[in-house]
């Protein structure tokens, strides 16, 4: 997969160099090109911004860097033929990033991220490019950072970790909280590593029973035990179909009641240790 980055702050993508998605490049895997905007500005002072049309606070991103960059590096791509780009545009208005959306940018062969800074880009870079090619206005969450970099590198390593062969295990993402598909979106629960005991604390019985179907039921009641705690919207979402008998004994224990939708839903609060 081909990756490029336009921003004012190159250094800020150093960490692409690091870890799960450096060593995915340094494996000819992912193919992560970062230009600096401002080599696309003719003025002596390199402004890649101005101020609002219409009034208002903040700035705004001017179009000809912006256009003279992606058209240069487009057509490089396109020449060395990497196949359908698609733009990338990390914005607090976006849709949100989820896991699906992770796993439909990691099927694409070439992604083109805009992060900006100050109020954002004049719109009609996106509609200019979006004549050609798929857009993806994308947020990270329902806060405003100061930029979109720290979001590029977040849906970076979201994507990075779903193409063939840059996790060791092929298996280990299908478990993934959130993975598409799953049985349920549940959250996945604890887990633990040696020593048995720690500080005093010790490791629930059962992962040491060698049962694989009792492990594998408690790890299951976890998950709806830590769903329940931290994100109930999720069980509130799920068709009540994906809930065995004994998922729907825990989600009794845990308050939450069968609806003749087909959904749970919880009056009480939860008995939640
Ligand atoms: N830029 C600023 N805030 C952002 C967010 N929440 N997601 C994506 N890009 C952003």
């Amino acid at each position: 997969m081909r990756l490029d980055v336009v921003t004012i702050f190159p250094e800020y993508l150093e960490p692409l160099n690091v870890s799960l998605v450096g060593k995915a490049r340094a494996r000819g895997q992912l193919d992560v090109h970062v230009h600096d905007l401002r080599q696309w500005t003719y003025d002596r002072h390199n402004t890649v911004d101005d101020t609002p049309y219409g009034g208002g606070p903040g700035m705004v991103m001017k179009t000809e860097p912006w256009g003279d960059c992606l058209d240069e590096l487009l057509a490089d791509g396109y020449e060395a033929g990497v196949g359908a780009p698609a733009l990338v545009v990390p914005t607090p208005s976006g849709r949100p990033f989820t896991q699906e959306l992770a796993v439909e940018l990691s099927e694409r062969p070439w992604l083109v991220f805009t992060p900006a800074r100050y109020e954002g880009i004049d719109r009609r870079v996106m509609d200019e490019y979006a004549t050609r090619m798929p857009v993806y206005e994308v947020s990270i969450g329902d806060y405003v950072l100061a930029g979109g970099e720290a979001a590029v590198l977040v849906i970076t390593e979201a994507v990075a970790r779903l193409l063939p062969g840059v996790l060791g295990n092929a298996e280990s993402h299908r478990d993934d909280s959130f993975a598409p598909g799953a049985m349920a979106n549940l959250l996945e629960g604890p887990v633990y590593t040696k020593p048995p005991e720690w500080r005093g604390h010790g490791i629930p019985d059962v992962l040491l029973s060698g049962h694989h179907g009792k492990i594998a039921r408690w790890r299951r009641d976890e998950a709806l035990r830590r769903t329940t705690a931290n994100r109930p919207d999720l069980i509130e979402r799920c068709d009540a179909a994906v809930f065995d008998k004994k998922d729907r004994e825990m989600l009794s224990i845990l308050g939450w009641e069968p609806e003749p939708g087909g959904r749970f839903w919880r009056k009480r609060e939860a008995v939640e240790e």
